[in-house]
């Protein structure tokens, strides 16, 4: 897939899916603003991209802070001429609250107030924030992409991960209402999950040594290619699973449904289980 054409800002790029998401993208010739707020994870992601076909470039960015989020996508502009892709993938796992929250599941009295704001304000606000700077670009230019990276449905609703569930269908919600509110501009809102825990470091390593059964991060890089590329042309509101992505059949793969949760009957007849919704 030749993507020289396009160009993208993508948040939590210094490490994790988003990394996995910008080298693939720029492999296949895009050009990419990879923003993270850790400025070492993002040198790391800028060495790995050396002699790609397309670009990556770093760039400090505190996705809670509005006028970074402008200043990230105006730069964008100014650096690539256009900005064709908006990924929101940032955010603050289960983890940020409780280290171990795999063997000792955070109870909600539990929760300390000053974290359960701050992802928040990552995981939903900064999507919000980055969405809301980029989507007139991307209207007047009659063509764009917004990306959010959610979960799955059990994650969402499981006890003990207070407030990151919370978070994740907040902006699963408002892919669908964004996508309502872009209908025909030309500009596209759709999900991206990986379909499982992965092999990240929102997953520790302690709790979780044995990492083959983690999906790999490289599983995002079928669908977030596809949705850069003009073959997605008009495919909006839909919620892709990673790890059951068909490049041939993009579309009619189990792991393509449409955004949150009005189909969740069809969803099931299809043979979706636990995990992948
Ligand atoms: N790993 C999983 O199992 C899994 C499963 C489903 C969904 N997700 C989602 O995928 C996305 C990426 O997760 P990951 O597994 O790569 O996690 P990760 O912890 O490896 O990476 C998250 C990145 O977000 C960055 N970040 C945190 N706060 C930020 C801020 N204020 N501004 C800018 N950047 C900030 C971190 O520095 C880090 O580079 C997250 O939104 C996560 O919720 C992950």
């Amino acid at each position: 897939m030749d993507l020289s054409e396009k160009t993208c800002l993508i948040t939590g790029a210094g490490t994790g899916l988003a990394r996995a998401m910008a080298l693939g993208l720029a492999e296949a010739g895009a050009s990419v603003l990879a923003a993270d707020i850790d400025t070492a994870g993002l040198a790391e992601t800028e060495a790995k991209a050396k002699g790609v076909a397309g670009r990556v470039i770093a760039h400090q960015l505190d996705v809670r802070d509005q006028g970074q989020g402008e200043a990230a996508v105006a730069h964008a502009i100014a650096t690539f001429g256009h900005l064709d892709m908006l990924v929101n993938c940032a955010g603050l796992g289960p983890v940020y609250m409780k280290r171990n929250f795999i063997e000792e599941p955070l109870r909600f009295w539990d929760a300390d107030p000053e974290r359960w704001w701050n992802m928040i304000a990552v995981n939903l606000r900064g999507p919000f924030l980055l969405a809301r700077a980029a989507a007139p670009h991307m209207i007047e230019r009659k063509w764009g992409r917004i990306v959010n990276i959610t979960t799955s449905f059990s994650t969402m609703i499981r006890g003990g991960n207070m407030p990151y569930g919370q978070t994740k269908s907040g902006l699963e919600a408002g892919s669908a209402s964004w996508a309502d509110d872009l209908r025909d501009s030309g500009v596209t809102v759709n999900v991206v999950i990986p379909g499982g825990a992965a092999d990240t470091g929102m997953i520790p390593l302690e709790s979780m040594p044995d990492r083959s059964k983690l999906v790999a991060p490289q599983a995002m890089v079928g669908p977030i290619r596809y949705l850069a590329s003009d073959q997605s042309n008009g495919v909006t509101g839909k919620r892709f699973v990673a790890q059951f992505f068909d490049p041939q059949h993009p579309l009619d793969a189990p792991g393509c449904a449409p955004v949150a949760w009005p189909d969740l009957a069809s969803g099931a007849s299809k043979g979706l289980g636990e995990g992948t919704r």
